[in-house]
């Protein structure tokens, strides 16, 4: 059954039995409503601070499927502009990144200052007889907010501000690469196009139970090894050990835990192959807790900003209801030798991004799924979020931090992700949206 107008979106989700429909993977208006409510609407990620560190450095990202420009003015602010002319609409910048001046367009001249006003008209006083009011033809500015360096920026004017929308599962999922030290983000982004729905993509970075069979070959290589002549790192997983938190606004935190006195072994092992040294330093577990430390799972900021632990960070963005660009960001400890530099960006190469071991199994998946969402029979047939559904009691900590719940391998994250897709979809405003969200579940997941 396709889309129908009107339907309300909490219907494609079944949180109680833990069903998802097919047709929003693949149905052409569901995806531009999603670019509407969602994209056009969240706090979405942009770049890390340290790729714009001075007046006029530039960093092309997106929202939605729309180019934007995050950038730093004069002043030294964030500033997030939409790359379309006021003028014609061209692009007013073609380079991924840079630093300029201004943005001058290559269409008939109009330039736009660094915090997108309108400078420069070609013929303002003997064309336009100083009739045109620059000050309203400025390039469309979103609302810009950084956290820990991150920065984010929605075009919606009515968003609560980022810290409210990251709560504290979002701002964990942060703390998460923030508490290991100051970081500096590598040069280059690596970019490739998978023929897969964006929340499959998403979807995936919540999923522990698929790894040993679609990676099973990359472990066997041993991909992750900085040093080949090293033993094999021990396993850092099961699947009996998984702590999951739910935030508000679609959040999560899905994964594996690793128990403080295990961690304790795997580092006395110190293994070149597995840095983890870092949680045992007390200011890491001062940013996050006693059970944000212990966590080796995964983080979405909804809608589509995965924050792994791995110090790679990476973005899912929308091209079409079949289609979904991965960026990969890799950061890396400030004051590393060259050599470790070096080691630390093969390693990131050797797991995710176009050349990674992981990813390259991962997205034949992701497009053989969507594939078989468009299919008019398979469409009857709803996809399975069971997995634990129901077996997992709420923990609320006694000093204040964010509840989360303690099980096996399980589906939470993800159902969750759906469920607040929904929230989303069915919701026409901000407004809507605070007034009508699911609450984070505080009693079973
Ligand atoms: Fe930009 Fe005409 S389109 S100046
Ligand atoms: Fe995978």
């Amino acid at each position: 059954m396709l889309y129908e107008n009107g339907k309300p979106f909490h219907d494609y989700v079944d949180a109680d039995k833990g069903l998802v429909d097919r047709v929003i993977f693949s149905d052409q208006a569901i995806y531009e409503l999603e670019l509407e409510r969602i994209f056009a609407r969240a706090w979405n990620f942009m770049c890390h601070e340290s790729q714009i560190p001075k007046a006029g450095d530039f960093f092309l990202s997106f929202i939605g499927e729309e180019s934007v420009i995050a950038t730093r003015d004069k002043k030294g602010e964030l500033q997030v502009l939409l790359n379309s002319c006021r003028h014609r609409g061209n692009a007013v910048c073609r380079a991924e990144e840079g630093n300029a001046r201004s943005f001058l367009c290559t269409y008939h001249g109009w330039t736009y200052g660094l915090d997108g006003q309108l400078i420069g008209v070609p013929g303002y006083k003997d064309f336009y007889h100083e009739q045109l009011d620059k000050s309203q033809w400025g390039l469309v500015k979103a609302k810009v907010a950084s956290y820990k360096g991150f920065v984010f920026a929605t075009m919606d004017p009515e968003a609560v501000d980022l810290d409210e929308y990251l709560g504290p599962v979002g701002r964990m999922s942060i703390d998460l690469l923030a508490a290991q030290g100051p970081l500096k983000m590598v040069a280059g982004v690596q970019k490739n196009i998978i023929g897969c729905n964006w929340k499959l993509a998403v979807d995936n970075l919540f999923d522990y139970y698929h790894v040993g069979i679609s990676h099973a070959s990359a472990f066997m290589s041993n991909f992750r090894a900085r040093d080949p002549e090293a033993p094999p790192a021990p396993p850092r997983f099961s699947f009996g050990k998984h702590r999951v938190w739910l935030g508000d606004y679609g959040h999560a935190i899905g994964g594996p835990r690793i128990p403080t006195d295990e961690m304790a072994n795997i580092i006395a092992h110190d293994n070149p192959n597995l840095d983890e040294t870092w949680r045992h330093r007390d200011d890491a577990r001062a940013i996050l807790g006693d059970q944000a430390i212990e966590s080796v799972g995964h983080p979405n900021i909804f809608p589509n900003l995965w924050v792994t632990e791995a110090n790679q960070i990476s973005l899912r963005l929308p091209k079409g209801p079949t289609g979904c660009e991965i960026w990969w960001f890799t950061l890396v400890p400030e004051g590393l030798d060259e050599k470790q530099h070096e080691e630390a960006i093969r390693g990131a190469n050797h797991q995710f991004g176009p050349s990674g071991f992981l990813e390259q199994d991962d997205g034949e998946n992701w497009d053989q799924s969507t594939r078989q969402t468009m299919g008019v029979v398979a469409r009857r047939y709803p996809l399975n979020f069971s997995m634990n559904l129901k077996h997992g009691e709420v923990i609320t900590p006694a000093d204040g931090g964010a509840p989360y719940v303690d099980t096996a391998i399980n589906e939470h994250a993800q159902l969750w992700t759906y469920r607040a897709w929904a929230d989303w979809m069915d919701a026409e405003s901000w407004a809507a949206l605070k007034a009508s969200r699911t609450p984070v579940p505080s009693d079973r997941l």
